[in-house]
């Protein structure tokens, strides 16, 4: 996935500053910054939730399109897990899993269920199919909108700090299954201050600060030797938490 000169105004607000950012097939790259740098607007930009200025995002060489139904499948190829949940209330587990598939995809009924069972065994959740998304921790909603994502089948994962919204004895059932995700290969863009993970799971760390990438490193370089200033007081503050 190629971003090229991308820039985004909020009215007055340059939200992203020229981004320019390869990320490899296989790739796991974390983005990290201040609150407000535009680290979400970069993932609803990736996914077309926010429409760009100028410049260009490809996913394998192709383009994002504007609308339609070009958008409606490459927006399938990009998968997106956010800090809250949203799932569908009214729907059951296994139906959240299946919807996607069946609508967008055209998949077969039986297939559906079978590979969203398959899914939702491998996040730890399959014994929950029936029961409806309040039913569920927030540790086992985010596996399952991870399961939900994975059921297009898409070339990208985006994570917006999917743990950030849970309780901290969560945090590691999700953070396991994304590493698990890492490992076998998916090519991910994983917006969190979890360190942890950053260490264990990315290839790359990005440090954005006012809609600009700042700076990029192994996670090893940047928690150990931050360059910028900017980086250096980010860090000085996540670290005393
Ligand atoms: N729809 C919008 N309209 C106007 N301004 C917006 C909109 N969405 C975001 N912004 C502004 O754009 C800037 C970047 O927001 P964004 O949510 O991308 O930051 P962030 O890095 O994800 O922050 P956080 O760590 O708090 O989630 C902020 O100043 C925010 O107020
Ligand atoms: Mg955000």
């Amino acid at each position: 996935m190629v971003l090229d000169h991308v820039n985004k105004h909020f009215g007055e607000l340059h939200v992203l500053n020229d981004i320019n950012l390869t990320v490899d097939r296989g790739e796991v790259v974390i983005v990290i910054g201040p609150s407000g740098s535009g680290k979400s607007t970069l993932c609803r930009s990736i996914n077309r939730l926010e429409t760009i200025d100028d410049g260009t995002i490809t996913i394998d060489g192709e383009t994002l399109p504007e609308e339609g139904r070009p958008l409606a499948r490459l927006r399938a190829d990009v998968g997106m897990v956010f800090q809250s949940f949203n799932l569908f209330a009214h729907k059951t587990i296994l139906e959240n899993v299946t919807l996607g598939p069946i609508k967008v995809r055209g998949m077969p009924k039986a297939k559906a269920r079978e590979e969203a069972m398959a899914l939702l065994e491998r996040v730890g959740v399959a014994n929950q199919a029936q029961k409806y998304p309040a039913q569920l921790s927030g540790g086992q909603q985010q596996r399952v909108a991870i399961a939900r994502s994975l059921a297009m089948h898409p070339k990208v994962m985006l994570f917006d700090e999917p743990t950030s919204a849970l309780d901290p004895e969560m945090i590691n059932e999700v953070l396991d299954v994304m590493a698990d995700l890492a490992k076998e290969g998916m090519t991910m863009i994983v917006v969190t201050h979890e360190m942890g993970f950053a260490r264990k799971a990315a290839n790359r760390v990005v440090f954005m600060a006012d809609g600009k990438v700042v700076e990029q490193a192994t996670p090893e370089e940047f928690f150990t030797n931050p360059q910028s200033d900017r980086a250096k007081d980010f860090l000085s503050k996540i670290l005393t938490h």
